[in-house]
């Protein structure tokens, strides 16, 4: 049985309402509402984000209810630069606490929104924190309340966030967010709530919105060279992204861009969480159309978490004459290898017959056997050093795993007795560990303090499949 199913009000996939045909498609990708940085020190970033009930248009005559920063959905894109200070002020006008997870980003355990630290309804805190020099990368922000994570990303409350070097090598590009987002409306036009199926393999049958909108269509000249940044917020969706009649050029991962260019990918998976920066060279073809899918990826080995190809976006080219070629660089930016490790930590994600928290199921996902107690501590490191941590997946089904405060670097994956090394050293956060893989990765904490590592579905994180790391200072 797969984690949390028992409920008597199994809904099957097929049974939500049909809202792909209502959601308007095909119209142009919307740019982002940016957050407008209120200090007038550029080394200051200062900001306020209101997290409240407001509502948007998401069919035609219909307000759907929804939770959103600043009354945009998705939330306000947020630009910083490294080496700036961050005071970041949340007022909390929801009717119940919530928190915000600066998702990747190397900021102080007190300062990243963990469950441990909530905004209690109706009151506001600052999050402060300063970004140092190597974060130029693709990170998001969404709430992080105890159990109460994925009612409130499904509501709305999520957005990307952009941190930009003053020596980015591929500056000279123009680039676009796509930030992925599922939602589910009921009848009424109002988000569905999580049923029993969602609780046990993550939030099913949902319509992908690419920055808000259905299938949107984005126009470029032909072989023109963009840089996308693709964000997956979903709770649950597996991308294995592919570009119709084009090859993707991959620059970029989780915590930034890699140490040189991986050009000629046909496909590239994109787990909940994950980002990925890729090169686009459009086609030199005049009013052709491209669709951006995420084609079949079985998630689990039941079958239940298994998604046909689906449509994205449309890359749409101009009746104008081919764009003049731009220059790649060859190397994008020194990755070091985190080094020799000297702790080895075995961490098994696994499934117990238990009380688990949501819909008195009776089965849950795990970690190391035990379900999250916000007041345990799971593991313990201490700052600096380097740790083999081998991410063990015994259930029937992929957990994206996530680690808070620092990112890190994929060593190997193993199935059986086949051990394959990661292609590339890339900085990530998140890692796909399909079922009876194990995924090993080197990991080091710079700060002290407790971190959360979890199953980023955030079903999974919300019941029972998050842990506490302590990370001591020496
Ligand atoms: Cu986006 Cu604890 O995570
Ligand atoms: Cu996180
Ligand atoms: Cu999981």
């Amino acid at each position: 049985m797969l984690g949390c199913g028992g409920g008597s009000d199994d809904v099957a996939v097929g049974e939500f309402p049909p809202v792909d045909a209502a959601l308007t498609e095909g119209q142009p990708l919307r740019a982002f509402a940016r957050l407008q940085n209120q200090s007038a020190s550029a080394a200051e970033f200062s900001a306020t984000l209101t997290a409240a009930p407001s509502s948007a248009q998401l069919l035609p005559g219909t307000s759907t209810p929804m939770w959103l920063y600043n009354n945009t959905a998705p939330g306000p894109l947020i630009e910083f630069a490294e080496n700036q200070r961050v005071a970041i002020r949340l007022d909390n006008h929801l009717p119940q606490e919530t928190t915000i997870h600066w998702h990747g980003l190397p900021v102080p355990s007190d300062q990243d929104g963990n469950p441990m630290d909530p905004v209690p309804a109706g009151t506001s805190r600052v999050y402060e924190y300063h970004l140092p020099e190597g974060t130029a990368g693709t990170y998001w922000y969404h709430p992080h309340p105890h159990e109460e994570t994925a009612s409130q990303v499904a509501r709305g409350l999520a957005a990307p966030l952009i941190v930009r070097a003053a020596d980015d090598p591929l500056a000279h590009l123009t680039e676009i967010t796509l930030f992925i987002t599922g939602v589910r409306l009921d009848g009424a036009g109002a988000i569905s709530p999580d049923n029993a199926l969602d609780w046990s393999i993550g939030r099913q049958g949902e319509t992908l919105l690419v920055n808000g909108s259905r299938l949107p269509v984005h126009t470029l000249r032909p072989s023109t060279t963009q840089r996308w940044r693709i964000l997956n917020a979903t709770a649950a969706r597996h991308f294995r992204l592919a570009l119709e009649g084009h090859t993707l050029t991959l620059v970029g991962t989780d915590g930034g861009l890699l140490g040189a260019p991986v050009a000629g990918l046909k496909d590239i998976l994109i787990g909940p969480a994950q980002r990925i920066e890729v090169l686009v060279n459009a086609s030199n073809a005049p009013n052709a159309r491209y669709r951006l899918r995420a084609l079949r990826y079985d998630t689990d080995i039941l079958g239940l978490g298994t998604y046909v190809d689906e449509d994205l976006l449309t890359l749409a080219t101009t009746s104008e004459s081919p764009a003049p070629a731009v220059q790649i660089p060859a190397v994008l930016r020194p990755i070091a290898d985190l080094g020799v490790a000297s702790v080895r930590q075995e961490i098994e994600l696994g499934e117990i017959h238990d009380l688990c928290r949501r819909n008195g199921a009776t089965s849950a996902f795990v970690i190391n056997g035990q379900i999250f107690d916000p007041n345990r501590v799971d593991l313990v490191s201490t700052v600096g050093r380097v740790e083999l941590w081998d991410v063990v997946n015994n259930t029937g089904m992929a957990h994206p795993f996530h680690i808070h405060g620092t990112q890190f670097q994929l060593v190997s994956r193993r199935l059986g007795n086949v051990v394959t090394p990661a292609p590339y050293l890339a900085w990530i956060d998140t890692v796909v560990v399909p079922p009876g893989h194990t995924a090993t990765i080197k990991v080091r904490q710079a700060l002290p303090g407790k971190r959360m590592f979890h199953c980023h579905i955030l079903e999974h994180e919300d019941n029972c499949m998050m842990a506490i790391l302590d990370v001591r200072a020496v």
